[in-house]
């Protein structure tokens, strides 16, 4: 059914916390990734990270209505993201996917993106 977003399709807003809450527990226990984050409490990052994901996928604007333009590559430019940082981002992310489990095609389509969106905010070749 083509109508439907994505994140009707999976779940809603359930399935984007579980998602984002096993990253952010990945997050805080991996060396590479956790001293990049500026905040000493993770729940605010893990906020905002859940609200771009749902309305990136077609559910509710909060994010925007709260943060404005994502401007994603900008606000990232404050943290060296270099293959080191994307790969270990990725790590976090696809056990987050995998153990949420989202079921085919969505699985493939957020994953291409999720992949794509990580390359995309390197900063630095190192
Ligand atoms: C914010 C790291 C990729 C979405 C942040 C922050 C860090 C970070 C340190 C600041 C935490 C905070 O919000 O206070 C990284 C690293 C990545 C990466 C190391 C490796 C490639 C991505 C990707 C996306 C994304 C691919 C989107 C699909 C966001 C969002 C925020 C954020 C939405 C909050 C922006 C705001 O201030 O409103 N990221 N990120 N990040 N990241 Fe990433």
């Amino acid at each position: 059914p083509g109508e439907v977003s994505l994140y009707e399709a999976i779940g809603g807003e359930p399935t984007f916390r579980a998602i984002v809450a096993r990253f952010y527990q990945e997050v805080a226990a991996d060396e590479v990734l956790r001293p990049l984050y500026p905040e000493e409490d993770l729940g605010p990052a893990e906020e905002r990270f859940r609200l771009f994901l749902m309305q990136y996928w077609g559910g509710p604007h909060t994010y925007s209505d709260q943060r404005g333009h994502p401007r994603l590559r900008m606000r990232h430019n404050p943290f060296k993201i270099g293959p080191i940082e994307r790969d270990a981002w990725l790590r976090c992310i696809r056990i987050a996917v995998d153990e949420v489990g989202v079921e085919e095609p969505y699985r493939a389509q957020l994953w291409a993106y999720l992949e794509m969106a990580a390359h995309s905010m390197m900063n630095s070749f190192v």
